[in-house]
């Protein structure tokens, strides 16, 4: 089961050579700011050689949804196969089923949750996903992989404003199992 991501991301140069818009109409991110939320941005904590930290959207009280940091478990290890020698690896856990989506134009997606537990990975484009109880937004870009796990049995879900252009990987957990990981924060990476 771990090939199937390893899989999904040998398929991501493909995937990046597809047409798409180009960043034209881009990007509302930044303007029209709502003055109760915060502005957070993913990825800012400082690079750790020991542990992948990734932004999360998780469950709090009442099933609100929430914002959540996650430091993956184990840590890092120290690549030894020539093609990966010295590299920081680590397993996301057992997955199923990939698939690519890819958003033509501007889409302000309404309060929903993921059919599936599952990682978002963004390939092209940006996305800013709020919350009906929580401050502060997710700014989602390029390179960003985030674990979603507010699925509609558990949570009423999340926000999320899509920019056109944008595409994605939606990368499903195998049963739904959630992978091991420590929660570094209740709040944004
Ligand atoms: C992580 O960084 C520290 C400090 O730069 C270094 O001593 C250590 O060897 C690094 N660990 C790995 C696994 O690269
Ligand atoms: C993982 O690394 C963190 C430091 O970033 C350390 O506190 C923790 O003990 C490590 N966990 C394991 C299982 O080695
Ligand atoms: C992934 O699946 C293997 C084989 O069923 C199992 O041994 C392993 O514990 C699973 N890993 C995780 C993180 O669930
Ligand atoms: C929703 O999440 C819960 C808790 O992680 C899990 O038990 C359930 O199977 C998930 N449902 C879906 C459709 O992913
Ligand atoms: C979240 O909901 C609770 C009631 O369940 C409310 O008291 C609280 O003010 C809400 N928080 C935000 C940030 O909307
Ligand atoms: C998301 O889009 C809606 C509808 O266009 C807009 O009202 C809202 O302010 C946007 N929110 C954020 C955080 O960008």
């Amino acid at each position: 089961m771990r090939s199937s991501i390893l899989l999904a991301l040998a398929l991501l140069p493909a995937a990046l050579a597809l047409p798409h818009k180009e960043e034209a109409k881009s990007n509302g991110k930044g303007k029209n700011k709502d003055k109760h939320h915060g502005h957070f941005e993913v990825q800012t904590k400082p690079f750790s050689n020991t542990t992948l930290y990734i932004p999360a959207i998780a469950v709090g009280e009442n099933q609100f949804a929430q914002p959540e940091c996650w430091g993956i478990q184990p840590n890092y290890t120290v690549g030894t196969d020539p093609s990966l020698a010295g590299t920081l690896d680590v397993s996301l856990g057992n997955v199923s089923t990939a698939s690519y989506v890819y958003f033509p134009d501007d889409f302000s997606a309404p309060l929903h949750g993921p059919g599936s537990n599952q990682f978002v990975i963004w390939l092209t484009g940006a996305a800013t996903i709020y919350f009906p109880n929580a401050t502060g937004t997710i700014d989602c870009v390029a390179g960003t992989n985030l674990a979603v796990v507010d699925n509609s049995t558990v949570s009423t879900g999340h926000y999320t404003n899509w920019t056109a252009g944008t595409s994605v990987l939606l990368v499903t957990f195998n049963n739904h199992v959630i992978p091991p990981h420590t929660v570094v924060d209740r709040s944004y990476c």
